[in-house]
């Protein structure tokens, strides 16, 4: 039930310092001042393994470093790299690491002072680790609460950056439902409208229109979310919209699903315990799934752009 947690391995590759280094032989101070004050910004990459082809797919790799040189510039962080030496450096971990497998890669970019008072002035530190991720969540189906925990405000810690310290709300509303009993939990913005999921973007199907809040509802904007909309405007032609949800809508919806990078397309069968629809996987969701793994995977001509190869040979780890 649940969300699962992936361990990292000391012995792979990371870039940490300006170099490619063991993760293992990472030194950090306690004292650093991201780990005192939350102050810094992180990506979520995924790359999917293709046994056929011997490649590794990394999916969307370029929009994620843009998003994250977006969350940098509010935190004034400097990256030391432009978003192609970042994607550079990003391969190249891969090419080391060598993983036949479904991996994700961890961009974090934090503020390294190691004196104590909070600001957002000194040197900024970049790192990028890789774990192996297959399914974070279950992809047949996940029973979410709606959290009484509500999404942070723009004017508070603003959603619209993946920053570290934000991700306190995303614990909090996650450790709410797993004690509850729930795989995830959905939160609604101050007003009470529906926001998102944990670490997902939160669509619905409604009257054969798929609805999603707007980028004002205090939402991450998911790299996925925009590929759900591009999928379903061509190739299922479902009008889009994006606009308020309440949230009684979700209780009335004949469909609800997340979409993220680690939850991938995740339909959703019960809210709040109420059955969404049939209570199964909803026809638009299953569609979408299949869409989204084909073309994140690599195997669709036409959404070649999403993605970029590593080849990865066999025993191809240094
Ligand atoms: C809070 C939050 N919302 C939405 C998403 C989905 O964003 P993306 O599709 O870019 O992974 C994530 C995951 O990264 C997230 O952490």
């Amino acid at each position: 039930m649940g969300s699962k947690a992936f361990a990292a391995n000391d012995a792979e590759w990371c870039f940490h310092g300006g170099e490619l280094q063991k993760l293992g032989e990472v030194r950090l101070s306690p004292a650093t001042h991201a780990l005192n004050y939350g102050t810094g910004v992180f990506e979520g990459i995924r790359a999917y393994w293709s046994d056929e082809r011997g490649t590794l797919q990394v999916l969307k790799l370029r929009e994620h470093y843009e998003r994250f040189e977006k969350s940098c510039r509010m935190l004034r962080i400097d990256l030391p790299h432009t978003i192609d030496e970042l994607c550079d450096i990003t391969l190249e971990i891969l090419k080391r690491n060598g993983p036949r497998e479904d991996t994700y890669i961890r961009p974090l970019a934090y503020k390294g002072a190691t004196s104590v008072g909070v600001n957002l002035l000194g040197e900024s530190q970049l790192s990028i680790f890789t774990v192996p991720m297959g399914n974070y969540v279950e992809l047949t189906g996940l029973k979410c609460c709606v959290s009484s925990w509500r999404r942070t405000p723009d004017t508070s810690i603003p959603a619209r950056g993946k920053l570290t310290g934000s991700y306190i709300n995303t614990a909090l509303a996650v450790d709410e439902a797993h004690r509850a009993g729930y795989d995830d939990a959905i939160f609604l913005t101050q007003d009470g409208h529906v926001s998102e999921a944990s670490a997902a973007n939160i669509f619905l199907v409604r009257k054969g229109q798929l609805i999603t809040p707007p980028v004002t509802a205090d939402i991450l904007e998911g790299i996925t979310r925009d590929a759900v909309m591009e999928l379903a405007e061509k190739e299922m032609e479902i009008p889009v919209i994006e606009r308020d949800v309440d949230r009684t809508e979700l209780y009335a919806a004949d469909e609800v699903f997340l979409s993220g990078t680690g939850f991938q397309i995740a339909p959703v069968v019960a809210v709040d315990g109420r059955e969404i629809g049939t209570g199964s996987i909803g026809p638009v969701a299953e569609r979408l799934q299949e869409l989204y793994f084909k073309a994140a995977r690599g195997g669709w001509d036409e959404y070649a752009g999403w993605t970029v190869a590593v080849e990865v040979a066999e025993g191809a780890r240094q």
